[in-house]
C-alpha cells in the first residue's frame, strides 16, 4: 500500500511541500510553499484540503510563520507569528482541525523567551502533529477494519483518504486497513459534486493501491443501497459536535437513506475532530462560489441570472450514526457529549 505523505517540511528549502490536490488525477505535481499568503490559497482553493490535512497545514504554517519571520525583537515576533495564523484560520471555517492544528503549535511557541528556540519548537511540534495524524489513522483503520465482514461493499463519499491526512486515511485507512488484513473489499465512490473528490481524489488513491473502486454519480447512491448492493457506508468528518457530524455536502442524503435500509454508517475520524464546545447551530458551514457549480471545465451549465448556493458542507444528527471509528476505540450509540470527553479525557 502507497504511504506517499500528502505534505510535508522541506529542511533545505525551508518551504511547505505539497501535493496540489487540485491537479488529480491528470497530474502529479508537488508544490513547494514559502509565503504565508500562498499557503492561504492553497488551502482555499483546495490545493490542500481534508480535515486532517488541514490541520497539518495549520501547524506547518505556524513553523513556516516563524522561519519567514524576520523581525528581532520577540514582542514583534509573535505579533507577526499571530497575525500569519488570523490569516490561516480565515481559511475554512468548518473543519475543527485548521485552528486545531495551528493553536498546538501556537500554545508550544508562546512560552519561548528567545526566536531561533521558538522557529525550532514550532517546527519540530509540526512535524510530530504529522506523525501523530499518520499513527491515529492507522489505528482507527485497525479499529475500523474489525466492524467490516470478510467480503463486503462499502460506499464512501468525498475523500477522506491518505490525501485527506498525513498519509493511510480515515475512511479509506478503515479500508486500506481491511484489505490487508485479507478482507475482500469493493468501494463504492460517490463522485462528490461539486467539485468531485471522490472521482477524482478517492478513485485515484484505490487504484493506485490495487483496491477495488466503482464510481458512481452521488444520486446513484440511493439507488444502490435499495437494491442490496451496498454493505456499509463509511466517511469522514469535518468536525463532529455532541450532535452532529459535519461532513461534505451530500454525507446527510446518505446517513437517512442508510438508516431507511438498514445498513450501518460509520464515521471515521481522530479525536482532534471532536468539537466539545459547540453544539450544530454554532457550526459554520461554508458556502463556496457560484463558479464550482455552474461551470465544467470550459463550459457553462448555469445560467448567469440563476441564483446557486454552494454548500461545502452539511451536518449529519447523531442519531443516524452507526458508529464513530477514533483512534481510542469504536464509539457506539449513544454518542453523547460525556462519552466524547471521556474518550478524550483517556488520550
Ligand atoms: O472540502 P473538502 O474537500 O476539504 O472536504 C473534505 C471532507 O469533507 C472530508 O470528508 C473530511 O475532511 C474528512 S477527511 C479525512
Amino acid at each position: 500500500m502507497n504511504e506517499t505523505a500528502t505534505l510535508w517540511w522541506d529542511t533545505g528549502t525551508e518551504s511547505i511541500c505539497y501535493i496540489d490536490q487540485t491537479l488529480l488525477p491528470e497530474k502529479y505535481t508537488i508544490v513547494k510553499c514559502r509565503s504565508i499568503g500562498r499557503l492561504a490559497t492553497a488551502i482555499k482553493r483546495l490545493e490542500i484540503r481534508g480535515a486532517p490535512a488541514l490541520g497539518v497545514a495549520g501547524a506547518y504554517g505556524i513553523a513556516l510563520a516563524a522561519r519567514v519571520c524576520q523581525k528581532n525583537d520577540l514582542y514583534a515576533f509573535f505579533a507577526d507569528v499571530h497575525k500569519d495564523a488570523k490569516i490561516l484560520r480565515a481559511t475554512r471555517p468548518t473543519a475543527i482541525n485548521l485552528g486545531w492544528g495551528i493553536d498546538r503549535v501556537l500554545s508550544k511557541i508562546l512560552p519561548v523567551q528567545d526566536i531561533p528556540s521558538a522557529r525550532r519548537i514550532a517546527l519540530d511540534e509540526a512535524e510530530a502533529v504529522a506523525r501523530e495524524d499518520t499513527a491515529c489513522c492507522h489505528t482507527i483503520g485497525e479499529h475500523g477494519a474489525a466492524l467490516l465482514p470478510d467480503t463486503c461493499t462499502v460506499l464512501t463519499h468525498c475523500n477522506a483518504g491518505s490525501l485527506a491526512c498525513s498519509s493511510w486515511g480515515t475512511a479509506l485507512g478503515v479500508i486500506r486497513s481491511a484489505v490487508n488484513g485479507g478482507k475482500q473489499v469493493n468501494v463504492i465512490a460517490c463522485e462528490t459534486r461539486p467539485l468531485l473528490q471522490g472521482s477524482r481524489l478517492t478513485a485515484w488513491e484505490l487504484i493506485r493501491d490495487g483496491i477495488d473502486v466503482t464510481v458512481i454519480t452521488d444520486s446513484s447512491a440511493a439507488h444502490l443501497m435499495r437494491t442490496g448492493t451496498i454493505d456499509a457506508i463509511i466517511v469522514g468528518a469535518d468536525r463532529i459536535t455532541r450532535d452532529a457530524v459535519f461532513n461534505k455536502i451530500g454525507t446527510y442524503m446518505h446517513a437517512v437513506c442508510a438508516r431507511y435500509h438498514n445498513i450501518p454508517f460509520y464515521v471515521a475520524a481522530p479525536l482532534s475532530t471532536f468539537d466539545t464546545q459547540k453544539s450544530e447551530r454554532d457550526v459554520i458551514i461554508e458556502e463556496r462560489g457560484r463558479e464550482e457549480v455552474t461551470t465544467m471545465g470550459c463550459r457553462v451549465y448555469v445560467p448567469d441570472a440563476a441564483v446557486v448556493k454552494n454548500y461545502a458542507f452539511d451536518a449529519t444528527p447523531m442519531n443516524l450514526v452507526t458508529a464513530i471509528i477514533t483512534e481510542q476505540g469504536v464509539m457506539h450509540p449513544p454518542v453523547s457529549i460525556d462519552s466524547i470527553l471521556s474518550f478524550k479525557s483517556t488520550k
